[in-house]
């Protein structure tokens, strides 16, 4: 073989190596209940997002809102990890319209030099999770605040922190959901099916991450209607901030970019030592979605409720929940 073509074939390598690494480390994303509704498919040089049906939750999320979010915030860590790797990525947001469920394409363009934040967020991105624990600790500063709402921003969707005012109209809509959600048989079997247990096969969310114990919290949400295992240590919860992520578009893509902006603000809120908690039930209720964009006021429409804290100083860090194996997400051609 030429010396050229010596080269070439060591580039190629680096390239497949490069998009193998972002669909594994994708994996590691948050979303609905866990389910990771998500699929790679990966050739030597292209790796395409698509949203899995058979990993929605119909029930919760009929029009798959909150799966292309989640599939949005899986595409935002492929992206972090490709930048960690000193690759400048050429993305295609939604790239076939005949195929809506083909999320995105992402192809390798030029070598950069790897920048300290995409080498923090790579990092950041094993450390992530959810933590469902009420806490009392500090208010999350404005100064910190500020950086989250940046990141959503720089990643494509806004962040609207709420006034006091605003946070009792949130907590009647999250009552009023949770009431709703309740009361419907479907709904009920769809969570007890995805939550609860010891989630051998790689998916939901298990007794180890959701309190062991009711508490007050100002927004109902994070509980499932059933308890778990997970210790708690505050009484009640009257610290935290909440915030709406929101956008122009009630869409896939609007939703998409929801998703990359939740993962960018998350990775964040991490690195600053905070505790992010999405809660979606006013999200997936009809009526209470069109509550919470009249908090809007105009801002746009919502995607999702965030409670930001600054986590439980008196406990130990939640566990992690469960993964799919890679195998099971990731096509190679
Ligand atoms: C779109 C979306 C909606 C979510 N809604 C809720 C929610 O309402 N309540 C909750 O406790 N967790 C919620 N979560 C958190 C997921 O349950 C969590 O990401 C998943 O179980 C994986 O766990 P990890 O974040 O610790 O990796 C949501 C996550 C996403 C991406």
């Amino acid at each position: 073989m030429s010396t050229e073509a010596s080269i070439r074939a060591a580039d190629t390598r680096a390239e497949a190596r490069a998009l193998s690494a972002a669909a594994t480390m994708a994996g590691h994303a948050p979303s609905i209940h866990n389910t990771q509704p998500w699929r790679w498919r990966l050739t030597s040089n292209e790796l395409s997002l698509y949203l899995d049906h058979s990993r929605a939750a119909e029930v919760t999320d009929p029009d798959s809102r909150l799966a292309v979010l989640s599939c949005g915030a899986a595409l935002h860590h492929a992206l972090v990890s490709l930048a960690a790797d000193g690759w400048h990525t050429i993305l295609a947001r939604m790239p076939d319209p005949a195929h809506p469920d083909h999320l995105a394409r992402l192809r390798l363009d030029h070598r950069i030099p790897v920048g300290l934040e995409a080498r923090r967020h790579r990092q950041t991105i094993g450390l992530r999770h959810t933590d469902r624990r009420p806490t009392g600790g500090t208010p999350v500063g404005t100064e910190e605040l500020n950086a989250i709402v940046g990141a959503a921003e720089s990643a494509g969707a806004g962040l609207h922190i709420l006034r006091p005012d605003q946070v009792l109209e949130l907590a009647g809509a999250a009552d009023q959901a949770q009431r709703a959600e309740n009361a419907d048989a479907a709904w009920q079997a769809e969570v007890n099916y995805w939550t609860g247990g010891t989630r051998p096969l790689g998916s939901g969310i298990p007794d180890a991450a959701i309190p062991a114990r009711a508490t007050q919290t100002t927004v109902p949400g994070g509980d499932f209607g059933h308890l778990g295992d997970l210790p708690v240590s505050a009484e009640h919860e009257n610290v935290a901030t909440f915030a709406i992520l929101y956008g122009p578009e009630d869409g896939e893509i609007g939703w998409l970019r929801a998703g990359e902006a939740l993962s960018a603000s998350w990775l964040t809120a991490t690195e600053l030592g905070l505790s992010v908690l999405p809660l979606s039930a006013t999200i997936e209720v009809t009526v209470t979605r069109e509550r919470i964009r009249r908090l809007l006021a105009g801002l746009g429409h919502p995607y999702l409720v965030l409670r930001l804290t600054t986590g439980d100083p008196a406990g130990s860090a939640a566990p992690h929940t469960p993964r799919l194996p890679a195998d099971q997400v990731i096509e190679r051609f």
